[in-house]
């Protein structure tokens, strides 16, 4: 089978179509016939060797991908058959993550669990739907059952542009958030605008802890002003993060999912005590979660943001632009 892999850690030059053997299902898997996959802010790092994960090689980049059914293990339930379209929940029982330590899903042909498989609706195009897991799962989770975002709620999003940001900023939006979004660029300012951002900082240029104060004013811990959002959403980290304490509103909450500029920042702890603020973190999500998304796509109430639909050898391009912090959204690859 077609696989995009890299055989050690590296640039995107390490990046090559090779020919491997296709996996064979065990009892209680199905092979998939993978028609498109999404990368996320992770496969750079994978690709790069740093973090402290232990990669498999040959190794594919993504955990994201949609496809149809080709082959049933003994032991698959028969609601699972061949020909349906399917995407995968890409946390695998006893093997983890795909695309971080176990082979990604760049390839023609993947083996599952059946219990990691999400039927994809009829009307989603495999596209739209490897947009979908990780990003849109991750964010699914931390705005709703994690951070419970509420219509009216003053949100402000850190790194509003990725993945996870846009999804962020589309469930702000569907349950009647108003938003300020941060992102690094004029060309992407306009796209948060598109996609339903009531303000735009452009961190390339201006600070947010100011630019945002200037927009909304500085939150009070006696609750005499307005000023402040009700939750911000960080999964930035750095430098970000003690600035990000200073724009949280009495009672606020600040949403954690991940680190990208660094997981041990300085906080600020007097801005936690005084303003009874909430740290909470939220990690991953659930198949469930994976096949309301599904569904929410494909009925129309979320339009997954896509950077670019390119053939899967263009692998080397997309993850460079992802480096290079040149994307909107979600990168999208199709074998
Ligand atoms: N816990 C979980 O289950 C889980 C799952 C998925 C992702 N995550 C985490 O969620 C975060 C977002 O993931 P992602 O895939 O959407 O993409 P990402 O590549 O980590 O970045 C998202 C955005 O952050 C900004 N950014 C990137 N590097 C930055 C830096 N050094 N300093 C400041 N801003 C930076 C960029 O926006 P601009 O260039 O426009 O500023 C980029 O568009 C990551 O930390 C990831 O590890 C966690």
């Amino acid at each position: 089978m077609k696989a995009c892999v890299f055989e050690q850690h590296g640039g995107v030059d390490q990046l090559h179509i090779a020919d491997l053997p296709a996996p064979r299902p065990a009892a209680d898997e199905v092979l998939i016939r993978v028609r498109a996959v999404a990368l996320n802010g992770f496969d750079p790092m994978m690709l790069a060797g740093s973090t402290k994960l232990k990669v498999p090689f040959p190794m594919a980049p993504c955990g994201d991908f949609a496809g149809e059914i080709i082959e049933r293990g003994d032991a698959v339930d028969p609601r699972w058959q061949v020909g349906q379209r399917v995407s995968g929940y890409p946390i695998l029982p006893g093997k983890g993550m795909m695309g971080e330590v176990t082979m990604g899903a760049a390839c023609e042909v993947v083996a599952i669990p059946q219990q990691n498989l999400v039927t994809l609706p009829d009307g989603l195009s495999f596209e739209h739907a490897a947009a979908l897991p990780v990003a849109y799962g991750t964010a699914y989770r931390m705005m709703t059952m994690r951070g419970q975002v509420k219509a009216g709620e003053r949100v402000l999003i850190l790194g509003a542009t990725g993945g996870v940001g846009v999804a962020c900023l589309q469930l702000a939006k569907a349950v009647g958030a108003e938003v300020t979004a941060c992102g690094g660029g004029v060309w992407k300012g306009e796209k948060l605008r598109e996609i339903g951002a009531d303000h735009v900082i452009d961190t390339s240029k201006d600070d947010f802890l100011s630019a945002a104060r200037d927009l909304v004013g500085k939150p009070s811990y006696d609750g005499s002003s307005d000023g402040g959002y009700d939750v911000v959403v960080n999964y930035i980290g750095g430098d970000t993060y003690a600035k990000s304490l200073k724009l949280i509103k009495r009672y606020g909450r600040i949403l954690v999912c991940g680190a990208t500029a660094g997981y041990d920042p300085q906080t600020d702890l007097r801005y936690i005590w005084s303003f009874e603020q909430s740290v909470i973190g939220s990690n991953g999500w659930t198949v469930e979660d994976q096949q309301t998304l599904m569904e929410m796509a494909a009925d129309g109430r979320l339009v997954p943001v896509i950077h670019a639909v390119r053939p899967v050898e263009e692998m080397a391009t997309a993850m460079q632009e992802l480096t290079e912090r040149n994307v909107f959204g979600k990168s999208v690859l199709t074998l």
